[in-house]
């Protein structure tokens, strides 16, 4: 398993937990019962997530991770805040079951590589606990289907953990598209291309996310772009995905990584992996628009900006790369204008309200929204704002566009998780 955590990510994780023992008592107090979270898989990511939670007031009474070190500091960073140790679960992979019946937990985060996100989620829900899962959902259709089945058989609330959802831009587009100004969305492109190859080694073992790329071909990481699009869609609240088709390169870059990492003889260089340079995925909806949606982890290039965006529609157009927005007869000739200019008029509520509490939490402030909108529907007994629906038609497309992938772009039927329920469903 990977131990890298970067540096951003350790400042976000000492601001955050400076912030937790701040201000984490006075906002406990302010309310009269505490929510109780679990975190399972407490490396880079479940860490910085813990220390929101901690920050946003909730009580920590147990930890979960077979790496005893990051255990405990997640143990240390608790006590640090709240002055008692949470009890820590490091006794093998399934010591999080173990966890996950305590009866003092109301939710658990799920932080842990993406490979056991599903089977550690179904636990949890079926364990009468909330989830807040990191992303992906899910590596299979089944288990796609094994989510969305947990979650309306206990009724808990499962939410995906998808702060690319919550980036001001994005949500901004979002209050546009709901009050019409793109007129019918036709097409979206969307992509996340990150030059990960650092991370798929830990000295010369493979780590998860080396071992996923190993094992699996299709999109391997597909909701950072494929969810803000959905969400400008409507999938699920009056559209949804029907079916896809993919293509992909050959696998140049790993090798030539491993090549000039590793002395010659070395076992690295016998690694096959099965994901591919870049892959495309075409995703039609029932309404008839069109996604096209890019993955790319390991081609060289600098990590500035990750993923992109646009959007069409027969009123609009909007181009993440560039922030640039035309809307037909409002902008001037046929230029495109920023869209900042239009942040005023249209800016998300949740944004307007809680613009400061956002300033410095790690991706755009979308990482104190998916921790703060985790809680709050927890308290307001409001339905998921991600469900598991959602999670499960944004994941999914791993293995269909594996499949699609291999069987030289034929198409794949994307299943109707829903059961029907996407026409009547609103935003
Ligand atoms: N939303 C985002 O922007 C974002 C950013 C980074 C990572 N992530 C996601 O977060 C997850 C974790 O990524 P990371 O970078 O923190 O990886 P990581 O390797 O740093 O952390 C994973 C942790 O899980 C632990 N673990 C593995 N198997 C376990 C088990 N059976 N029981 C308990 N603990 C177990 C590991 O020991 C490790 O501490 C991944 O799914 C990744 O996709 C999301």
């Amino acid at each position: 398993m990977s131990r890298i955590m970067n540096r951003r990510q350790v400042v976000q994780i000492g601001a955050a937990a400076g912030l937790a023992a701040a201000t984490g008592a006075t906002l406990a107090q302010a309310s009269p019962k505490p929510l109780r979270v679990g975190v399972i898989g407490v490396g880079g990511r479940g860490t910085y997530l813990l220390s929101l939670a901690l920050a946003a007031g909730v009580e920590v009474p147990a930890v979960c991770d077979i790496n005893e070190a990051h255990l405990n500091r997640a143990i240390d960073l608790v006590a640090k805040a709240r002055g008692r140790k949470p009890e820590g679960y490091a006794k093998g992979p399934f010591d999080y079951r173990r966890m996950t019946q305590r009866d003092d937990l109301d939710a658990v985060i799920v932080a842990t590589p993406m490979q056991v996100h599903a089977a550690m989620s179904i636990d949890a829900l079926c364990a009468g606990k909330h989830v807040l899962s990191e992303v992906a959902a899910a590596m299979t259709v089944d288990e796609c289907w094994g989510l969305v089945r947990a979650a309306e058989e206990t009724g808990r609330l499962y939410m995906l953990a998808e702060n690319c959802c919550y980036w001001q831009p994005v949500m901004m587009i979002l209050t546009m598209v709901r009050k019409g100004i793109f007129g019918d969305l036709t097409y979206a492109e969307c992509g996340y291309v990150h030059d990960c190859r650092t991370l798929m080694f830990q000295g010369d073992q493979l780590t998860w996310r080396g071992e996923m790329l190993r094992d699996y071909l299709g999109n391997l990481y597909p909701t950072h772009a494929l969810g803000p699009v959905a969400q400008w869609l409507g999938i699920h609240r009056g559209d949804r995905f029907v079916s896809l088709v993919a293509s992909a390169t050959g696998q140049k870059n790993l090798v030539d990584f491993v090549r000039r990492k590793f002395p010659k003889g070395h076992p690295a260089h016998e690694i096959k992996f099965r994901s591919t340079d870049s892959a495309t995925t075409l995703i039609r909806t029932a309404k008839g628009a069109l996604v096209d949606l890019r993955y790319d982890l390991s081609s060289p290039r600098p990590v500035v900006s990750t993923t992109y965006y646009s959007l069409q529609g027969t009123r609009a157009s909007f181009e993440s790369r560039g922030d640039s927005i035309w809307i037909d007869g409002r902008s001037a000739g046929h230029a495109w204008e920023p869209s900042a200019k239009y942040a005023n008029e249209f800016e998300h509520p949740m944004w307007t309200q809680w613009r400061q509490q956002a300033a410095g939490a790690g991706h755009g402030g979308g990482d104190f929204f998916v921790i703060h909108e985790f809680l709050e529907t927890i308290r307001a007994g409001r339905p998921s704002p991600i469900d598991a629906y959602d999670a499960a038609a944004w994941s999914c497309v791993i293995e269909l566009s594996g499949r699609s992938i291999a069987a030289g772009g034929a198409p794949q039927e994307v299943p109707d998780f829903t059961k029907g329920k996407w026409e009547r469903r609103t935003p």
